[in-house]
């Protein structure tokens, strides 16, 4: 069969810088209680100005250079995002600023566990001989969407964006995955279209109008992340034939610094084999893992031949995990 391989790993963020302290002047709240409760300082919010393309196109490049091919050679595009400039695709518009002429794009949404299901997505391409050369983006801007009034998640999110380039290899690094859902708790964590009825012609009612902003409730979150992690990396490792202590590096999807602590804790992990950025990014959803996993490569902490396992968690509810070597 064919293997697959990451070859490559960017990321780009916001200019702007918000930390705890300037939160203050938005929410009733405190860099006390925000570092405390979750591990954050600051997070990187886009303006105006910026746009998820305009991010993911940086990350992009960064990855593709790394992976040292030129945009033209990329077959596929992948772009995970709940947050699309366009909710017909924005993956096409990033094709487009890259020129990435032979590629084919989409969007794909899967909220916090967008890349790791990006990344058995397009390993599923690869393994079936259709697609060698795989560009997965990993982006959000989830500050557009959040409800600046409420401190009960305001606070929790930033923006950013993570790009890796896969290959086809002829061993496979991509040693073991496993996904799940859960449509049932739903409720837990929504970005959710609110129909406003509309008359339209006489009797017909249509739904016309806006998305609500976030809602969550934190505390099932935090119990479901912390139950269903620990599960799901196990499961993942059991189908590679890999041990909890072969793992060099643990790279959760950034959510709370508690969930990470927890996870590792659970799974008797040591905390310096625990990949964190929270501090200066906070949650920025899809992005989290890809921007993690690069300023860890970026910093010499992971290098070539290491075990990484991944796992996403999040709105669906959605989770998986992916076990692979670098
Ligand atoms: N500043 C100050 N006080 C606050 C803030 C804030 N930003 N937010 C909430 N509070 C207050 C509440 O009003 C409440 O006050 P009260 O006791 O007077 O009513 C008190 O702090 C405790 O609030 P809780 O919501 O119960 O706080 P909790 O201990 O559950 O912590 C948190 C909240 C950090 C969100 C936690 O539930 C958590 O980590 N959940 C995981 C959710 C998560 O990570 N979501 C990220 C998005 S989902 C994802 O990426 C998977």
């Amino acid at each position: 069969g064919v293997g697959i391989a990451i070859t490559g790993s960017g990321s780009a963020a916001p200019a702007e810088i918000v930390d705890n302290q300037k939160l203050t002047q938005v929410v009733d709240t405190s860099d006390e209680w925000i570092s405390t409760r979750t591990g954050i300082r600051q997070r990187r919010l886009a303006t105006n100005q910026d746009s998820l393309t305009a991010l993911a196109s940086v990350a992009a490049q960064k990855a593709i250079a790394m992976a040292g091919i030129t945009p033209s050679d990329l077959d596929l595009i992948i772009l995970a995002t709940s947050t699309a400039d366009d909710l017909f695709g924005t993956a096409c518009k990033i094709q487009a600023e890259l020129g990435a002429h032979r590629a084919v794009a989409f969007d794909l949404t899967a909220a916090c566990s967008g890349f790791v299901f990006g990344l058995v997505t397009a390993a599923q391409y690869i393994r079936t001989g259709v697609y060698q050369n795989v560009l997965l983006i990993g982006a959000d801007i989830l500050s557009r969407w959040v409800d600046w009034s409420d401190r009960g998640t305001c606070v929790l999110f930033g923006d950013g964006a993570g790009a890796v380039v896969l290959q086809a290899n002829e061993s496979d690094r991509l040693l073991g995955f496993e996904l799940r859902s859960d449509g049932t708790q739903n409720n837990c964590l929504n970005l959710a279209y609110q129909a406003q009825p509309k008359e339209l012609v006489d009797g017909v009612a249509i739904g016309h109008g806006t998305y609500q902003p976030i809602t969550m409730n934190g505390k099932e979150v935090y119990r479901f992340a912390v139950q269903k992690v620990p599960e799901v990396i196990e499961k993942a490792l059991f189908r590679a034939e890999i041990t909890v202590d072969q793992i060099d590096w643990l790279v959760l999807h950034q959510a709370n610094q508690r969930i990470l602590d927890a996870v590792a804790q659970r799974m008797k992990i040591p905390n310096d084999k625990v990949i964190s950025n929270l501090a200066l990014y906070g949650n920025t959803s899809a992005a989290s893992i890809p921007i993690a996993i690069d300023e860890a490569v970026q910093e010499g902490k992971i290098k070539h031949g290491d075990i990484i396992a991944a796992s996403g968690f999040g709105a669906g509810l959605s989770w998986g995990a992916a076990i692979f070597k670098w």
